[in-house]
């Protein structure tokens, strides 16, 4: 008799592929490749192939990819790059720490950025939206492409929620100058460890995170070429991440049907605002399966008490923590889905039973 679900369970997803990982183990370890090895450089052709670029870089982390993507495009002091009130914080974070101002747009019911209002929160100063593609499910990029194109404002996709998602065939991270992913082990593609990876089709932009990731240096001439940082993605975690991501599509599929089994289970409750959307030609992968409930801490604390793990990010949106000095120019719909958010459990360990479980608990607060 199941009485909990765990939100992600990164224990039992080892022991489901624990052969291959550790085979990649032993080829790391036995070859002593640590650093900037064969394991990475396959990785990132691989995930370059999948996310449909010509490169990717791998990273430290996707806050990483974030400030080295907007140092690439140039922006520092005195430039204001657009960015979701509702996201998490390392979006907004990347564009203060590299010397710009953030602007907050409102988002729309999807959980993303509200596009009707991006043009009216451009101004001379702008250089740049930053598109965050949440949950699994991705901003509008044909409208934001365009927005961008009429204000000559360069676009960052901050895809750390959305690898594998698409519109119209065209991948997350493929749209804009580069696309920034994070492989934190609760993402759809994590890693055991911090890890994050640049996806771009500029070979300049490339170039500058491969050297900007290592100190500075062109590791061909031994020249330093700008004040950088150190951050790599380990090369033992690219030969796990090259084992997950070569499952990542069958692993989509089965998200998918979890949050069709939701759907079909929860519809009928008229207070659940359900994340399925009728865009046409967009998939959602499904890194979340991010519901809202009008009964808030109510809803998620019963569920909680019930022995189901969810997450209610972000109860307090990140521009009302004082210390971020953020201009809160008044985001109606992300202080609304704030009160109201919970992610039921998703993840590809998840089995049948634990799922009908979490139904049949999400059911039982509405008295069904
Ligand atoms: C939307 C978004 N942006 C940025 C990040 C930052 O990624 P990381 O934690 O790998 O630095 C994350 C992940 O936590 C994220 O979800």
């Amino acid at each position: 008799m199941i009485n909990k679900v765990r939100f992600v369970e990164p224990s039992k997803l080892y022991l489901m592929i624990k052969d291959e990982l550790d085979a990649a183990y032993f080829d790391v370890m036995s070859k002593g490749e640590l650093i900037d090895r064969s394991h990475l450089k396959k990785f990132e052709e691989n995930l370059a192939k999948f996310v449909g670029t010509k490169y990717a870089v791998g990273l430290n982390s996707g806050y990483d990819s974030l400030q080295l993507s907007l140092r690439a495009a140039g922006i520092g002091a005195g430039d204001e790059v657009i960015v979701p009130a509702h996201t998490f914080v390392a979006s907004c974070s990347a564009i203060v720490n590299v010397g710009a101002t953030p602007v907050l747009v409102d988002v729309a019911p999807d959980f993303n950025i509200d596009v009707d209002k991006i043009e009216e929160a451009i101004t001379e100063n702008t250089k740049a939206i930053m598109a965050v593609h949440l949950s699994g499910w991705m901003a509008d990029m044909p409208r934001i492409m365009k927005i961008a194109e009429k204000n000559n404002l360069k676009v960052i996709e901050d895809a750390c929620q959305s690898l594998g998602s698409s519109i119209n065939g065209k991948g997350a991270g493929s749209w804009g100058l580069t696309g920034c992913f994070s492989f934190y082990p609760f993402k759809i593609l994590g890693g055991y460890g911090d890890g994050g990876a640049i996806t771009t089709n500029d070979e300049n932009v490339a170039t500058f995170a491969r050297r900007m990731r290592f100190n500075g240096e062109d590791r061909a001439t031994g020249e330093y070429c700008g004040h950088g940082f150190t951050c790599l993605l380990d090369n033992l975690q690219a030969a796990f991440l090259d084992v997950k991501l070569a499952k990542l599509p069958e692993w989509i599929k089965r998200r998918q049907w979890i949050a069709e089994k939701y759907r079909q289970s929860l519809s009928d409750i008229p207070d659940l605002l359900l994340p399925h959307y009728n865009r046409e030609g967009s998939d959602h992968v499904y890194q979340n399966y991010t519901l809202r409930s009008k009964h808030g801490n109510e809803f998620s604390d019963y569920l909680k008490s019930n022995g189901v793990e969810v997450l209610t990010q972000f109860r307090k949106p990140y521009y009302k923590h004082e210390a971020l000095k953020l201009v809160d120019r008044g985001f109606p719909e992300t202080e609304a889905l704030s009160r109201e958010v919970c992610s039921l459990p998703m993840n590809v360990e998840i089995d049948n039973e634990e799922i009908d479980y979490v139904i049949k608990v999400v059911r039982s607060f509405y008295g069904k």
